[in-house]
């Protein structure tokens, strides 16, 4: 079974590398002569295609790009609903990013990308069940949604996309996660019955339309033609999920150590300094407006949805800036890593809506027949601190429609061993997880339940000396 995984793991990752340098020549973001040689680095970052079966270079910056991106193709492979015969899946728990948007922040005194925001079945990304997602989203007038919610439009229409708004990319994106999770789950192993009602599902949602419509398609591709009155979308005003739990000073604690950790590492980077300069002298404002504008984040939607970057009179923002940017994004997230704020942060940040995700998988252990499939409509900063948490450093920072997935499995020659299995993109990083992963090292190909819960209800605790929630919350490490 774990070898088996890996080959298809190392099969999917090749066809992966493949398709990328494919779509780098195709989308023509590599300049075929350099432009200019003013980087000292230029020549050694040049490089000719990409063997399929090594690992990308260290720091890949449209590489990483590409992979945000993550524009839609052919549906993966992935590693979801796979376990031993003897094993019967119960419940599934599946926290989601929003798909591609449009950008949060505009580039002062530039031309916003013209991005189309209408929904059009014969206009490429499609999906073959656009069309009668936009018809079933017409009628959802008897949908149960908290408060706001009702009132939100159920899929992106607007000729320009207003700020934030899901693209078409990004209702094709989770429409195909949702008919990923149909086949596995549904059709596989029969996850829901076939007669269910609103009590087999948990559905939450941010209140942004963006996350709201990007849980629809899922939802609609995972079960076409569902019964409206049977939808019924929690609101969620907090992005990290912590409900009636979000006093936690030491956690706020650790987010200011981050920001300062993250400040400082950004004043030392000259040459990231030294393109926000170029780029404000291009722009015709002051750096410290350019560099409030965040513009990597319009420059991200220009490059996923392969529209020129913005020129003015002075020049133009060009891929050299890109590069520079993404890199120090990436530079970022690996000192991130290595200093431990962000991971205190985390655990903090996380353990509300972990615990919530444990007591479902405990109530259904139990025999419990509800809330057999959960969703959580959320950001990037819902999916990245739950990562942190888990241990599983080796995550890419959170691409849109990302999906982070939770199974729940029974041993049906011994109904009192229940296993998970956690599933990010596709791929099982189960003995990625810090309470699992030495597990694996003696030689266990499962992990059971328990590790879990333990981990959720004490070890993450432990880097605070404490054994709960509420004293680790409030020692003060200061
Ligand atoms: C990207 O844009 C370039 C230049 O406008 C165009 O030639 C190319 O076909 C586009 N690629 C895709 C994938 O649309
Ligand atoms: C954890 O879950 C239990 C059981 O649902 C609940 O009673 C408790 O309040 C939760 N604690 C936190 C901090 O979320
Ligand atoms: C926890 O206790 C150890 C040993 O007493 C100490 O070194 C460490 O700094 C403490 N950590 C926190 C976060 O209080």
């Amino acid at each position: 079974m774990f070898f088996r995984n890996r080959f298809l793991f190392l099969l999917a990752l090749a066809a992966l590398l493949a398709f990328l340098s494919l779509s780098l020549q195709f989308l023509h973001l590599i300049p075929v002569n350099p432009v200019k040689e003013n980087d000292l680095n230029a020549k050694n970052r040049k490089r000719i295609m990409p063997n399929p079966l090594t690992e990308p270079p260290a720091i890949d910056p449209i590489y990483e790009a590409l992979f945000y991106c993550n524009i839609p193709t052919i549906p993966e492979r992935s590693m979801e609903g796979h376990a031993p015969h003897y094993f019967k899946l119960i419940s599934v728990h599946v926290l989601i990013r929003h798909g591609d948007r449009y950008p949060l922040y505009a580039i002062p005194k530039t031309k916003r990308p013209d991005i189309d925001c209408t929904l059009v079945p014969n206009r490429k990304p499609s999906h073959p069940q656009l069309e009668a997602f936009i018809n079933h989203m017409a009628k959802g007038a008897e949908a149960q949604m908290d408060g706001t919610l009702s009132s939100m439009p159920r899929y992106p229409n607007h000729l320009l996309c207003e700020m934030g708004e899901l693209t078409q990319t990004g209702i094709v994106q989770h429409l195909q996660n949702g008919q990923l999770l149909r086949d596995i789950y549904i059709k596989k192993h029969n996850l829901i019955p076939s007669d269910w009602t609103s009590k087999h599902l948990y559905l939450e949602t941010t209140g942004k339309s963006r996350t709201l419509q990007s849980g629809l398609a899922l939802l609609y591709a995972f079960l076409p033609e569902f019964d409206w009155k049977k939808i019924n979308f929690r609101n969620q005003w907090s992005t990290i999920f912590c409900s009636g739990n979000c006093d936690c000073p030491v956690r706020n604690h650790y987010l200011e150590e981050e920001q300062r950790r993250q400040y400082s590492l950004r004043v030392k980077n000259v040459h990231l300094e030294k393109t926000y300069a170029d780029m404000a002298r291009v722009v015709g404002i002051p750096t410290r407006q350019l560099r409030a504008s965040n513009p990597i984040d319009s420059m991200l939607c220009h490059f996923c949805h392969n529209v020129s970057f913005p020129c003015t009179k002075n020049g133009c923002i060009d891929i050299e800036h890109f590069k520079v940017i993404k890199t120090h994004q990436l530079e970022d997230e690996k000192e991130r890593q290595e200093k431990k704020y962000y991971y205190l942060y985390a655990l903090l940040a996380t353990h509300p809506i972990l615990n919530q995700t444990v007591s479902r998988m405990q109530r259904i252990a139990e025999g419990k027949k509800e809330e057999l499939f959960v969703l959580y409509s959320a950001h990037d900063v819902t999916l990245s601190p739950v990562l942190s948490a888990l241990g599983i450093t080796e995550a890419k920072f959170p691409r849109f429609a990302a999906r982070l997935v939770f199974e729940l499995w029974k041993d049906v020659k011994n109904y009192k061993e229940h296993i998970i299995r956690i599933l990010y993109n596709g791929v099982d990083v189960t003995f990625q997880t810090s309470f699992c992963r030495n597990h694996n090292k003696h030689g266990k190909l499962m992990c059971p339940l328990e590790k879990f819960v333990h981990f959720v209800k004490q070890d993450m605790f432990s880097p605070f000396n404490s054994t709960n929630y509420y004293d680790a919350c409030r020692k003060k490490p200061f």
